[in-house]
């Protein structure tokens, strides 16, 4: 383990105790939407996921009707792996979401993890330090989900690390990356005050999509997050109209597919 990856997890380790009061602070009045936001990245995760599922089920539809039954079943049993997963704070809404999926996380806190761990036992949870460590995860891999990690990554590792998650994704599969909106400015002043993020830097969305297409020749950058009410069916429909132009939501997506 190098020098910079001792000091990320360190540095975890030691907030993983305290870590829902530290993301709070300095939230304002968004603090009440935390919980409401963690699920709705979920639910646009989901709904990316089930998209995609969809689409096969409609070609499968078309050539072979037992082949669509297998698929189907192939859904319900998913192996979904956030990566960077902290205490788990998002599991409760991937069992809502994706109630028979077999759910992963990683991370490189051992403090962290370890309480995810206790916290829900019937998930599966791995310190993961190194880009090589991720091969447990070897061809297993349906879908996977990061939120507001790649900002704590040394910016030198993101291709390693990105090109280390696309080996262990199967064919098909997907990759949503939730990132905090630098262009936005209460995401800004959020960021800087954020104990959290003391030792990181706000990552590009452009940056971020062109890295993350060379690597799997597809990649869409969405915003999101304009409003914290996203399930007004109005809110919903006016952001997207404007999640593909207007860098303004508070926090963005990139999604590509193997
Ligand atoms: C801001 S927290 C986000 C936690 C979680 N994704 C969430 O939404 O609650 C960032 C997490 O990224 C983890 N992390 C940082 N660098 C990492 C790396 N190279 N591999 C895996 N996890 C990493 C940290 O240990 C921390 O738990």
């Amino acid at each position: 383990m190098n020098n910079t990856k001792i000091k990320q997890s360190a540095e975890f380790d030691k907030l993983a105790d305290n870590y829902t009061d530290l993301r709070n602070e300095g939230a304002g009045f968004f603090v009440k939407y935390a919980d409401t936001f963690s699920s709705y990245k979920v639910k646009h995760f989901s709904n990316i996921i089930q998209n995609r599922t969809e689409q096969n089920r409609t070609e499968q539809n078309r050539t072979e009707q037992n082949r669509t039954e297998q698929n189907r079943t192939e859904q319900n049993n998913i192996n979904i792996l956030e990566f960077g997963c902290g205490i788990g704070l998002n599991v409760p809404y991937f069992k809502n979401f994706f109630p028979n999926a077999k759910i992963h996380g990683c991370d490189i806190s051992s403090e962290s993890i370890q309480l995810a761990q206790q916290q829900y036992p019937d998930c599966k949870f791995d310190v993961v330090n190194t880009t090589a460590e991720l091969q447990i995860y070897a061809q297993q891999i349906d879908a996977i989900f990061i939120n507001g990690v790649f900002h704590h990554i040394p910016f030198d590792e993101h291709k390693s690390w990105l090109e280390a998650l696309h080996s262990i994704m199967k064919p098909g599969s997907q990759i949503v990356i939730f990132e905090n909106n630098p262009h936005n400015p209460l995401m800004k002043d959020y960021f800087k005050n954020c104990p959290l993020d003391i030792n990181a830097t706000m990552v590009q969305p452009d940056y971020l999509r062109k890295l993350v297409k060379s690597i799997w020749n597809n990649a869409k950058r969405t915003y999101t997050f304009f409003t914290p009410w996203q399930d007004s069916a109005f809110w919903f429909a006016l952001e997207k109209c404007i999640n593909f132009w207007l860098p303004l939501g508070a926090q963005y997506y990139v999604r590509a597919r193997k």
